[in-house]
Formats: C-alpha cells, structure tokens, sequence
C-alpha cells in the first residue's frame, strides 16, 4: 500500500558503532511504517513510510576526500524532513576536527539549538541507583545546543616562543537571547510533564559573567511560569544530586557542556550510554531536525554486532513526535521496554543478546501489538 504521508529522511551513520545501531534503527521504522500502511482504519497517523537517503560521511569519508563531509552537505540536507546520526569519531582523525567537521557543522549551521536528553530507565534494566528499585525515576536533560562553551571562540597562539610556551584560550558565550530561548523551552516542556519543575544548572559562584547572565534571564524566565516549580543548582552540586536525589527531577535544563557531562551521567545511571536518546532541535523549523543516539563510537566494541541499539531506536522515537507521528512514536517506546522487561538485553545492560537480536524482538513486539491492537497507532 502506497504511504499517504512519505517522509524524507537523511541517515548519517558515520561512524564505528553509528553504523549498526542506525542500520537497527532504521529496520525498526520501516516496520513501523509497514504496519501503518496495513491499517488504514487507524486515524491520521494510518499510513506513513520513509523515504531514505544514505550519506557516507564521516572519518572514511575524511580518509578519502580529506574533508568530514561534502561541501554542498548542508544544501542537501536542507531538504529533508529530519536527519538521523550515528555517531563520528575514529582514530584516523582527531576528535576535534571529526566533531566540528561533521556533528557540530550541522547542529551549529542548522541552528539546532534545543537538545533534548530524556533520562529514561527502562524495565528490566539494573540501575546502579538503589532507588531506581523503589520508586519511578524519568527526568530530561535540556541542553543548550548553538553556544556555551561549545561556541568555538578562541585560539592557540605563542607557540614561536619555544617549546613549553604555547597558551590557549577557550572562550565561553553566553547571549541573552540564547540563555532566553532554551529556559523557555525547558518551561514549556516542563508544562507537558507531570511533574511541573524546572532544575537550572550553572556555576555562577566561580563564572561571574556568564552563568550570573543565565541565571537573571532564568529568574525574569521563570516569572512567566508561575505554575511552575523551579531550583537553581551549581553543577557540581547537581552531579551530587543526580545520584542522591534523582527523585527530585524533572526537567535540568544547562549550558552545552554542563548538560552534555550530566547527559552522560543521568544515561550511566540508567544502566548503559547505549541506552540514550537525544533530539538536536531547530523548534522554529527553519532547518531540518537531528536525532542520534547520546553515546559515541565505541571504537572498543565496533564491528561486533554487540552494541545496544536502544538509544537510536528511541531517537527514532523522538524523531517520531517530531514528524507528527506522537501514536507511532509512544508504540515504539512500549516494543523497546517490553523488550527490555523481557530480558532481551545487550551486554551492556547485563544480557547475552546482540544487536540484531534486540532489533528483532523489538520489530516482533510491534508486531504484536498491532496483532494485539494494546497500543494504538
Ligand atoms: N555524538 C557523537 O557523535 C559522539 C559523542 C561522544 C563521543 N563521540 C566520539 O566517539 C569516540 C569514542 O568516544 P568515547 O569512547 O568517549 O565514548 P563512547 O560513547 O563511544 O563510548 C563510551 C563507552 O560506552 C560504551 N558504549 C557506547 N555506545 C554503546 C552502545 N550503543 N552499546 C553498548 N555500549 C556502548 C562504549 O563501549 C564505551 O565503553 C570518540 O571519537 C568521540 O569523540 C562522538
């Protein structure tokens, strides 16, 4: 059956486990997609499919042509509906230049300035917090994704001076309308959450100009928000907090490296980096969105068919909402923790299972519940 509504969608594998877990993901939206095609008694969301566009770049990429991408890239992407990303980063090039060659070329170009890091702990998987056992725990990271730290601001210099001598400086940016437009949309979702609560993160006891900045905006932000609940927490307190008090969270809302370390922390406590899922998002829609997994490469487990692909197939979630696909996208989240409450598990999280394995029991339990009608989509 002919699709009614055709996404066209840019997969970015790149590179070592990137490769396998958008491979993963993509079977299970095609599945997905198949079975909206077969009920088309099933509302707006009936009939959709995904028309998909493969890009090579990436560090073998960058081995041949010299370069992370190609230079006519961002055009092309421009056209597309969203992009899916794997992960960049390998030996043969360095860490900086693959990122800013690639990644951070498209979220900074396409000024996807909202990413959003949902914490999710998923049945079946042991947490190393004792109090995931006793209570429900989900809170999102929102971080500031176009500036920050991560603005790219500074240089190397003096290094004719001899050996020893080089300085460097890594300057941080803080504009007001970039503090004002990502605290506004940790309101806002704050506002569709059930626990109404916005956490700001910032070090402004030490970083007297920037964070100080972040936190007055965050103050006049939060007036507007007045059925929300809100806290300012120092980045090192939060880490703290992450651990002891994770209970107390809804939506941490942080600058691009703060949220990006926390990120990390709140998917290690949820069991597996493998697990996180990330949106990188343009809300004006001037620009296509991006959805890749949190973690990176895995140059250690690459090209063994054992990594997790759980955090790219919930980035296809995300990306899922994103379209206007919010049925498909709740019934893809309900396969994953069937699956995972099955203990259909990675190595990662405790199992014996590989990566296509989880695929599999992930596209059977769709299957499933299309059978079944349980999760309507
Ligand atoms: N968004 C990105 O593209 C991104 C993010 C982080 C790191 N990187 C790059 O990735 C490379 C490796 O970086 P790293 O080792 O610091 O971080 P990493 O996320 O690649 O790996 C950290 C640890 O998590 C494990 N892990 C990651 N993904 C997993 C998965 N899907 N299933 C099971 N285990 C998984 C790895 O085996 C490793 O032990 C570097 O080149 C780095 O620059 C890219």
């Amino acid at each position: 059956m002919r699709a009614q509504k055709c996404f066209r969608i840019a997969a970015i594998p790149a590179d070592g486990v990137g490769k396998e877990v958008i491979a993963a993901g993509r079977r299970v939206l095609d599945a997905l997609a198949d079975q909206s095609g077969r009920n088309p008694a099933g509302g707006a969301e009936s009939s959709f499919g995904f028309e998909w566009r493969e890009f090579p770049w990436g560090s073998e990429y960058y081995a041949a042509h010299g370069r992370m991408m190609d230079p006519e890239g961002l055009d092309v992407l421009r056209g597309f509906d969203a992009i899916y990303f794997g992960a960049v980063g390998w030996e043969n090039v360095p860490d900086h230049v693959s990122l800013w060659g690639l990644r951070l070329n498209i979220t900074q170009n396409f000024d996807q300035w909202a990413n959003v890091r949902p914490v999710t702990f998923l049945p079946g998987i042991e947490s190393p917090l004792r109090k995931a056992d006793r209570m429900p725990l989900d809170w999102v990271v929102v971080r500031e994704n176009s500036e920050g730290e991560y603005a790219g601001l500074g240089g190397r210099n003096l290094s004719g001076r001899g050996p020893g001598n080089e300085v460097a400086v890594q300057t941080a940016l803080f504009t007001e309308k970039g503090c004002e437009r990502i605290i506004r949309f940790a309101f806002d979702l704050a506002r569709t959450r059930p626990v109404r609560k916005v956490s700001s993160v910032t070090k402004s006891n030490a970083q007297q100009y920037g964070s100080v900045l972040w936190d007055d905006v965050f103050k006049r932000v939060a007036a507007d928000y007045p059925d929300v609940g809100t806290e300012s927490v120092l980045v090192d307190a939060m880490s703290a907090k992450f651990v002891l008090h994770p209970e107390d969270l809804s939506v941490v809302v942080a600058s691009n490296l703060f949220a990006d370390i926390l990120s990390d922390l709140g998917s290690a406590l949820a069991g597996s980096l493998g697990l996180a899922a990330s949106a990188n998002l343009n809300p004006e829609r001037r620009f296509p969105s991006m959805f890749e997994p949190v973690h990176g490469s895995a140059p250690d487990i690459a090209g063994r068919g054992i990594c997790n692909p759980v955090g790219a197939i919930l980035s296809a979630a995300l990306m899922l909402d994103h379209l206007g696909l919010p049925a498909a996208a709740r019934r893809l989240e309900a396969a994953v923790a069937a699956v995972t409450a099955a203990g259909i598990r990675t190595r990662d999280v405790g199992g014996s299972s590989d990566t296509e394995e989880v695929t599999n029991a992930v596209i059977e339990a769709l299957r499933l519940t299309e059978l079944s009608g349980s999760v309507s989509g």
